[in-house]
């Protein structure tokens, strides 16, 4: 499958039952999940695993990636260390498509202690269906790009 099907896939020990559920609903719809884990539910470090998806993004190897911890919060920070990527956290539909449109966002970070499963796949569609507007919106990007040089 080529990188533009392909989305990065992470959490920390708090969010693997969503994590798993996010995986199938990926692959019903097409789209190639890379998940790097974590497989068993030892506490572990979010700051680890936002990283290792954030990079598999920065590198072109996925188009997206969608990542999660008890908030989103934590693992989201951790994200947006990596240069290149725009992650946002999100807990609504409208603002998983809005961080696409306007901010061209690369990552989606949510919290599987804040939102349900029902939830958290309709906000994955929204995300996955929405494109950048660029226009006014690019020159915005840019000026968040720019910080990283
Ligand atoms: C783990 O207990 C929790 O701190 C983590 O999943 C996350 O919510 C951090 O932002």
């Amino acid at each position: 499958m080529t990188a533009s099907r392909r989305i990065a896939l992470s959490s920390d020990h708090a969010a693997i039952d969503l994590r798993l559920a996010i995986a199938r609903h990926l692959a019903k719809q097409g789209w190639e999940a890379v998940d790097i884990g974590p497989e068993t539910p030892e506490s572990t470090h979010y700051p680890a695993h936002g990283a290792a998806a954030a990079r598999l993004v920065a590198s072109g190897d996925c188009a997206l990636g969608i990542i999660l911890c008890g908030t989103g919060q934590g693992i989201m920070m951790a994200a947006n260390k990596v240069r290149g990527i725009r992650c946002g956290v999100c807990a609504d539909a409208f603002s998983a498509r809005m961080i696409r449109q306007h901010n061209d966002a690369n990552m989606l970070a949510m919290g599987a202690r804040v939102v349900g499963e029902g939830l958290a796949l309709d906000i994955v569609d929204a995300f996955l269906s929405a494109t950048f507007e660029g226009g006014r919106h690019a020159q915005r990007v840019e000026m968040i790009t720019a910080m990283e040089r």
